[in-house]
């Protein structure tokens, strides 16, 4: 038998937004999970408690020496059930992203468990429109209160829950703007880049605002030592089709290893394509596109799920792929994607894994 995680109840639950005008990560649910780490006991106190700012010392070394690491997921509803979309395999990261670190790993299986409570409890916040879901944010922070460089003897993980719609905003499927990243790096090997963590994030962030001021949504990260090898952009994993071929950057160590990326190679080799994981230079990219065969550009990601980029600007070239439309491969895989997730399509490979009600 499942065992009861321990549920605080608030006395007045909050009022639930407009569910036309979510945007991404704007609004919290009632609840969130919580469980903490002390060195002598190990994980413990696992509880469903309201959702609320708490009390953290100012020494607290994840806020100094960024001991933090973070996950993404989703849960929809459709016809009434709820599903969440491969939870194991983000525990499963959440732990390499912990051992990296040097945090202590967590019971997937209990993690796990906590989420589906959690996630029943706030069925009634789960928006059901086009390409919205409640996503879901594990993060886990060190909490020690002691300015010594080492690794802190207690930890905070908590789950919190934010119901969305489409991570760029408008519609789903809508074309994204890149700029490729000449001047800084995200990651090297050897370093944490493979890993969730949130100092990659803070690191991206110049960038990206500099980005931001030229018109674009993102950037595309070129690797670490050559600067001449495409890894990843900001929020999601990057997909090519070159001659009909789908084609990814390989995992390298410095690229995140992302789940939809995973879920979205899987897919494609199902639908026939031939999908190969090698390195990608943005020379044979642009090389591609002048020869009339780099065909479609997609990004992939939990929160932006399958992102098509119609610009892609390099130095002081642009290219406009596609039209600026979302290619038909790109569809496909959106539709068979999303078609597995909602259950209008057979879940061959077992990724749904169906909230009971408690
Ligand atoms: C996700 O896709 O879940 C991410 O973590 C990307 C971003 C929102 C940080």
């Amino acid at each position: 038998m499942t065992e009861q995680v321990k549920f605080e109840k608030r006395d007045t639950l909050k009022e639930k937004p407009d569910n036309s005008n979510l945007g991404f990560g704007q609004y919290f649910t009632d609840y969130m999970l919580s469980y903490d780490y002390d060195a002598d006991k190990g994980w413990q106190d696992l509880k469903i408690v309201p959702y609320a700012p708490f009390e953290i010392s100012p020494a607290a070394q994840g806020l100094h020496y960024g001991q933090a690491v973070f996950e993404g997921l989703k849960a929809y509803k459709y016809n009434d059930e709820v599903v969440l979309f491969r939870p194991d395999e983000n525990f499963k990261r959440i732990n390499n992203s912990l051992a990296r670190l040097e945090m202590p790993e967590v019971d997937e299986d209990v993690l796990l468990e906590g989420l589906k409570q959690l996630v029943d409890v706030e069925r009634d916040w789960i928006p059901e429109g086009e390409g919205q879901s409640l996503y879901i944010r594990p993060f886990v922070f060190a909490t020690e209160g002691i300015l010594g460089v080492r690794a802190s003897h207690s930890y905070k993980l908590l789950i919190i829950l934010s119901p969305s719609g489409a991570y760029y905003g408008g519609d789903t499927l809508k074309s994204t703007k890149i700029y490729v990243e000449d001047e800084y790096v995200r990651a090297v090997r050897g370093g944490v880049g493979f890993a969730k963590v949130a100092g990659n994030y803070a690191a991206s962030l110049l960038a990206q605002t500099n980005a931001n001021k030229l018109g674009y949504d993102q950037v595309l990260w070129l690797d670490g030592v050559e600067q001449k090898y495409v890894e990843e952009v900001g929020s999601m994993n990057i997909f090519f089709v070159e001659n009909g071929k789908i084609v990814t950057p390989a995992l390298n160590g410095s690229i995140l290893p992302g789940i939809t990326r995973k879920s979205i190679i899987e897919l494609a080799q199902d639908l026939g394509y031939e999908v190969e994981e090698r390195r990608v230079s943005i020379d044979e990219l642009f090389e591609a596109y002048d020869k009339g065969e780099l065909t479609e550009v997609f990004g992939t990601g939990t929160a932006a799920v399958i992102s098509p980029v119609g610009t892609l600007r390099y130095e002081d070239r642009e290219i406009v792929i596609n039209n600026n439309e979302p290619g038909e491969i790109t569809t496909k895989l959106y539709n068979e994607y999303t078609g597995i997730q909602n259950g209008s399509l057979e879940d061959r490979h077992g990724w749904r894994f169906v909230v009971p009600r408690y």
